[in-house]
């Protein structure tokens, strides 16, 4: 460890192309914290397999988040970036903690039957036991701060609760509690402006579009339901559109379109025409850098081994910890 605040540690399942939910609520977050932390990133392909359908798509969707991430900013020469599954030291200690979780406290969980209720046909032993694997990734890497997203919370309180009862069994402080940390932007809402932005529900704005795709994208996105006229003034503090303004608009620009709004002086098209040159504008040198990375194949995956090098080093620290811990022979 280097003379930075603590280590960060957080991860995602390999859903392919990130969007702006991902982007504000997750990787920005990963990009600045960088700066004071060490940082470990995980692209949770176990956590994946829980909800996967098409198994085939894993190594395809694994390369295309890592573009993203490393065209967002995420440096792989301080950083660790790397597969779960390319560590399984992970589900060793997801099997020991899975001892320390009551069963109740899993299927309690708003996350589990939030899935549970998606896939009705599909409530695998995987689903209950995904918050004790994340609780793994983020012990085996003794992580002091994990940045997520607020639909992650339960999870957090989750791992915080079971490493207080494993360093209690064990009577010493073995785990370390982490703390969550979200961004000003935890909860990013799709274009439906109902729902949280998210690909199973087809309400996302990928990051790599290209500007015309972006805009076609942006025009599909819902505004002010009252505002069923262009005459009629809007109710920016509502609309999704101008929530998204404050990540990609300068502040005054922000201040002349929630009045002009308003006044209906802008109508919603030309609002959202403006909200999409702005995306483009601010993606412009990630998308540049990404199609530069994309063009060697091989880089992605280079990172990606020596990032599960570096953290196999970490996990063989702190499982040898564990093992002595519990008193496994
Ligand atoms: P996942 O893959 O669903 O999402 C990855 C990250 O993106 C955030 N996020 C959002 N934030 C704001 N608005 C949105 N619309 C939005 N959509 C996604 C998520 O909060 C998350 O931070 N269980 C985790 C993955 C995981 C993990 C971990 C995270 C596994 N092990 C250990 C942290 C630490 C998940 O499914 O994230």
């Amino acid at each position: 460890m280097t003379n930075k605040k603590g280590r960060v540690f957080s991860g995602a399942r390999p859903t392919g192309r990130q969007h702006l939910g991902n982007y504000l609520g997750a990787i920005r977050n990963y990009v600045a914290l960088q700066e004071d932390y060490d940082c470990v990133y995980c692209i949770v392909d176990l956590h994946a397999l829980t909800t996967m359908e098409d198994f085939g798509k894993l190594r395809e969707n694994t390369s295309e988040m890592a573009l993203d991430w490393l065209a967002a900013g995420i440096r792989p020469e301080e950083s660790i970036v790397f597969v779960q599954s390319h560590v399984p030291q992970v589900t060793e200690l997801h099997t020991i903690l899975s001892m320390f979780t009551p069963l109740g406290k899993l299927t309690d969980l708003p996350t589990f039957k939030e899935k549970a209720r998606m896939q009705p046909h599909n409530i695998n032993y995987g689903l209950v036991g995904y918050p004790v694997l994340m609780a793994a990734d983020i012990t085996l890497y003794k992580a002091d701060v994990v940045p997520v997203g607020i639909d992650q919370e339960s999870h957090l309180e989750f791992t915080r609760e079971v490493v207080r009862s494993f360093n209690f069994r064990v009577g010493k402080q073995v785990l370390v509690e982490p703390q969550m940390k979200t961004t000003t932007y935890p909860k990013v809402l799709g274009t439906d402006g109902a729902q949280k932005m998210s690909k199973s529900l087809n309400n996302h704005i990928e990051l790599a579009l290209t500007d015309e795709e972006t805009v076609a994208r942006v025009m599909t996105m819902v505004t002010d339901p009252q505002r069923t006229h262009r005459n009629i003034p809007g109710r920016p503090e509502v609309c999704n559109v101008f929530t998204l303004h404050h990540s990609f608009t300068s502040e005054a620009e922000v201040e002349q379109i929630a009045a002009d709004c308003r006044s209906a002086k802008l109508g919603c098209v030309d609002d959202k025409k403006c909200l999409a040159a702005n995306i483009n504008r601010h993606l412009a040198a990630f998308r540049q850098k990404r199609t530069e990375l994309a063009k060697n194949p091989e880089y992605v995956w280079d990172v990606l081994s020596d990032g599960a090098r570096r953290a196999n080093t970490i996990a063989d620290q702190t499982m040898d910890e564990v093992r002595k811990a519990i008193g496994l022979p």
